[in-house]
């Protein structure tokens, strides 16, 4: 179950006029959604892709200890944060998934070497450019440690690639080697890739995939819920609110803001367009920049995740979970006093199914939500503006 409330502050925010306006908008920008070349992600997930990331994934774990995903950005982003909703805090029982490829930290890599020497390890590599400067040196450092571990054929064995289907270094060495390698297809961009194996491998590990496709596929039904969202935060930005604070009450729901600050960040900010994402944990981020939103410059609003149902922990005559969620409530209302509106998304409890619907929604709001901006959900000519100073000054072999 996934319940939202976009309306509840409407009245004292919004205008009642402009609201109308956005909502007589919405066949346009359907129909501008319909015609874009890049939404190969509506499409159905093919149910062969999901059985080999499977039939892989029980391969992988007969050789080894973890998988090291190396990727970033839409490469990476998606999967982590299911993984990490779904998984447990401590004991975890799960086969270990590593990400790797986000950061030039020498002490993290050397200290990921170090681990992996002593460990069997299977790489998947994924890059839908295959030209990533942090995926490329990551993966070039990892593959030496492979050289000096395992022979040529076991390191055939142990590489798996997730690329374009023709372009790019990384299928050029698919070519090469022979490596098992999944695709990319080109018309589904990096923030938008989680129904690719980009995301579907590293989650066949340790998740029901089914479960998770099923709901990505119930997500198309929330399309007017979707439209409805953009419209609000396409009015809060003509307000002047023009930061939107993704709250967590559970802790691992971070990534997940992580994934929708990429998403909503990379998709609208453009031509000088588009709410800021920002985001917080609760209830550990009220006691640092909870005085901020209450009472500094007016320009957030905030969405709100409510998780129903969690474990239960009695604490005197009330339980954990339900004084999580009555502290929510209480923010959201101190909030609102403070003209600081919260949009609220209640799920009934964090699993595959709930958690692939809610992304699929905010993968459709993402892009209603750009198209209200009048800019293109689908490039990032921003990111390139960085990588070409990168490829200026770097000058590696
Ligand atoms: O959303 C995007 O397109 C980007 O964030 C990319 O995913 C990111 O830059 C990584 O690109 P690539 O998969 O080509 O290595």
């Amino acid at each position: 179950m996934i319940k939202f409330d976009f309306n509840k502050y409407i009245d004292k925010f919004l205008d009642k006029d402009s609201f109308n306006k956005y909502l007589r908008l919405k066949g346009d920008v359907l129909e501008k959604f319909s015609l874009c070349e890049m939404i190969g992600w509506t499409r159905e997930i093919d149910k062969d892709l999901v059985n080999r990331c499977v039939e892989l994934s029980k391969k992988v774990k007969a050789n080894s200890d973890c998988l090291v995903v190396i990727g970033i950005g839409g490469s990476f982003l998606g999967s982590l944060c299911v993984n990490e909703m779904l998984g447990k805090y401590f004991n975890n029982d799960q086969f270990k998934v590593i990400y790797a490829g986000t950061t030039l930290s020498s002490k993290y890599m050397d200290e990921l070497l170090d681990y992996l020497r002593g460990v069997d390890f299977t790489v998947n590599v994924i890059s839908k450019s295959g030209t990533t400067m942090e995926t490329k040196i990551t993966y070039e450092l990892i593959k030496e440690l492979m050289k000096e571990k395992y022979s040529d054929s076991e390191i055939k064995e142990r590489i798996i690639v997730t690329t374009d289907k023709e372009k790019g270094l990384l299928r050029e060495e698919v070519n090469e080697v022979g490596y098992e390698s999944f695709i990319i297809e080109d018309d589904i961009g990096g923030r938008y890739s989680i129904v690719t194996p980009a995301h579907l491998f590293p989650l066949a590990f340790n998740i029901d995939l089914d479960k998770f496709i099923e709901g990505i596929h119930d997500g198309k039904d929330l399309i007017n819920e979707a439209y409805m969202y953009s419209v609000v935060r396409r009015m809060m930005f003509d307000n002047g609110k023009v930061v939107e604070n993704f709250v967590a009450y559970e802790q691992n729901m971070y990534y997940f803001t992580e994934w929708l600050k990429q998403l909503f960040g990379e998709s609208e900010g453009k031509e000088g367009m588009g709410c800021f994402p920002v985001s917080s944990v609760h209830t550990r981020d009220l006691h640092s920049l909870g005085q901020f939103i209450q009472e500094g410059n007016k320009i957030i609003f905030e969405t709100f995740f409510k998780v129903e149902n969690s474990n239960l922990v009695n604490y005197k005559n009330s339980d954990l979970h339900s004084i999580n969620n009555i502290v929510l409530d209480s923010v959201e209302a101190a909030h609102f006093k403070g003209d600081v509106p919260c949009n609220l998304i209640t799920i009934d409890e964090v699993n595959e199914y709930n958690i692939g619907k809610l992304m699929y929604f905010f993968m459709m709001s993402a892009a209603f939500s750009s198209l209200l901006f009048e800019v293109d959900p689908f490039n990032q000519p921003g990111v390139e503006v960085y990588k070409q100073e990168v490829r200026d000054n770097l000058k590696l072999d």
